[in-house]
């Protein structure tokens, strides 16, 4: 078929050229010279084109040079123009390329056909340049239009699928109470959870560009280091966290370098808290026990050591009476004895004289057995012997008082009771201590009678006074004053001894504190002297120098009676 070439149309038309370059049109007509024709039209506007004889051939070159447009006639043995397009428009292959069939003129059927078989435009032969140009120019576009089209519902989706996700990413990190941190290697915060501006108090475009250290430092929070590894933060706030890193190996190239999380371990601590208190409460009242226990022992001890006392006391002070009795009357039948003897040798004496060397010789004779005897000697020392029983005695008497007052064992209860003689008592008892060791000076105040349990306050005394003889090391002094004064009664007992040091005075109360050696502390002296002294609503106060000595001051309160 003879298809017209019409230049001047085509330039009155001021068709502008495609703008893509090598823009490639697959022609496809088993006749040349319209091949060459359509050719050199396109070629003109800068289409680059490839060729086709038949649908066969068309088929092939459209799979392997994928044209941006195929031009086909209809008529084509072999394989004509129809089938060719309906195949072309059914591979996934080439389904996409945009295909214009041409035939002749007036063929009504074959337009339909062709269109039916899927081209998507017709021309009618004898072709206008202009015509195909534009119908060519316009096919391309099309496509292209809804290829950008489907494009940017692909990318809408995928846009839509990325911002869903960002959503819920965002939404599970601000939900979570662990502080979450993308950092680069310089430290600097790329990302970070909602939890982090609340607790700092930042905005989150405040944080991001800021380095974590300072955020953290600026908000108050503080680390330490548990070991083995363990870092853990805690806030003013009084929430606590422990810090872990995550290195992005894969990113090691980006701007990437790791996520460090913050563990909220707030509720965690809080139970270990409560278990730890608890635990310090049992330890206490662990302690408390194991002290009353002690103490209990101790003043079972006590009580047991004074019925013991006063039982030896008892059975000792009824000999004592007698012994002490006879010892009197012997010491007067002695000196009757010694007085009888002297006027029986006197008168002895004056009757030899009167017998002469008869009576001289008797004279010498029983002067010989005075002598032999050691009459005159006996006669001296069996008074001295019953003057020191009968001290030895008093001394026995004092003993088993003195045993008697300070076990008190038989007063339970509180008794009007004389401190002075509660400490004079006392001081007896322990004298074998404090006698190669200190000099005991006492001052006693006119003090008034007070209600109390006499026993136990001996017991505080002789802790105190043991204490005191335990701090001389040679030689020293025990100043044992008494004092009353707006109605309290003041014991104060001092000693030259070594003193306490200043980090041990706030201890020495506690039960069980002891700087003595094992076996001669057990550290419940001074713990039991405050427990009694607090029974009695008072008071004891200590001042010590290092070197110089210590005094103890009790306070009791004179209770009305
Ligand atoms: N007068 C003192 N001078 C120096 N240190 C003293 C004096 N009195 C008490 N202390 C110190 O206080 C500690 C506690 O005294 P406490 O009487 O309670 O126990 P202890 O004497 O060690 O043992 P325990 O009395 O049970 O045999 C003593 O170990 C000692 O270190
Ligand atoms: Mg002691």
């Amino acid at each position: 078929m003879i298809l017209l070439f019409m230049p001047d149309k085509i330039a009155e038309n001021n068709i502008s050229s495609p703008n893509e370059t090598a823009m490639k049109i697959l022609i496809v007509d088993d006749e040349p010279p319209i091949v060459k024709l359509i050719s050199s039209i396109i070629s003109r506007y800068g289409y680059a084109f490839e060729t086709a004889v038949n649908g066969i051939e068309a088929i092939e070159k459209a799979k392997t040079i994928n044209p941006d447009a195929i031009l086909i006639d209809v008529l084509m043995p072999e394989m004509d123009g129809i089938e060719a397009t309906s195949i072309l428009k059914k591979n996934p292959k080439t389904m996409h390329i945009p295909i214009i069939s041409f035939s002749q003129i007036g063929d009504n059927e074959t337009k339909i056909k062709c269109l039916n078989a899927g081209a998507n435009d017709f021309l009618s032969k004898p072709v206008d340049p202009a015509e195909l140009i534009i119908r060519l120019k316009n096919i391309i576009l099309l496509k292209k239009a809804e290829d950008i089209k489907a494009r940017n519902e692909v990318l809408m989706e995928t846009i839509n699928t990325v911002e869903s996700a960002k959503k819920e990413w965002e939404l599970t990190m601000d939900c979570i109470s662990d502080i979450v941190m993308l950092i680069n290697v310089k430290d600097t915060i790329l990302r970070c959870n909602k939890i982090l501006s609340s607790m700092t108090g930042k905005s989150y475009d405040e944080l991001v560009g800021m380095k974590w250290q300072d955020v953290l430092k600026e908000s108050g929070f503080t680390f330490k280091i548990k070991p083995p590894a363990t870092i853990e933060y805690s806030h003013p706030s009084g929430k606590y966290f422990v810090y872990d890193i995550y290195y992005l190996k894969e990113l090691e190239t980006s701007t990437y370098a790791a996520v460090i999380t913050l563990h909220d371990i707030t509720e965690r601590k809080q139970a270990e808290d409560i278990l730890e208190h608890k635990n310090e409460e049992l330890e206490t009242a662990y302690g408390d026990l194991k002290a009353a226990q002690s103490q209990i022992l101790q003043q079972e001890k006590m009580a047991s050591i004074g019925q013991l006392a006063a039982g030896i006391a008892h059975e000792i002070n009824n000999p004592v009476g007698f012994v002490m009795s006879n010892l009197n009357t012997l010491q007067k039948y002695t000196d009757k004895i010694n007085e009888f003897v002297k006027i029986q040798s006197d008168s002895l004496e004056d009757a030899a004289k009167g017998l002469g060397i008869e009576g001289a010789k008797i004279t010498g004779e029983i002067a010989e057995h005075k002598k032999s005897r050691k009459l005159d000697y006996i006669a001296g020392d069996s008074v001295n012997l019953i003057r020191e029983s009968l001290e030895g005695m008093e001394r026995i008497k004092k003993i088993v008082q003195d045993l008697k007052s300070f076990s008190r064992v038989d007063e339970a209860e509180r008794k009007t009771a004389n401190i002075n003689e509660g400490i004079e008592s006392t001081v007896n008892i322990v004298w074998n201590e404090l006698k190669y060791k200190a000099t005991v000076k006492k001052e006693y105040g006119d003090i008034p009678p007070i209600k109390c349990n006499a026993g136990q306050l001996n017991q505080v005394f002789m802790n105190i006074l043991i204490n005191a003889v335990h701090a001389i090391e040679e030689q020293g002094e025990i100043i044992i004053k008494t004092r009353h004064e707006d109605n309290n009664i003041f014991i104060s007992i001092s000693d030259t001894g070594s003193g306490i040091p200043a980090d041990k005075i706030n201890r020495i109360f506690e039960p069980f504190f002891t700087t003595k050696e094992v076996g001669k502390g057990t550290g419940l002296g001074l713990s039991i002297a405050y427990d009694i002294v607090k029974k009695h609503n008072g008071d004891i106060i200590v001042e010590s120098e290092v070197g110089k000595g210590t005094t103890f001051t009790v306070r009791i309160p004179v209770v009305e009676k």
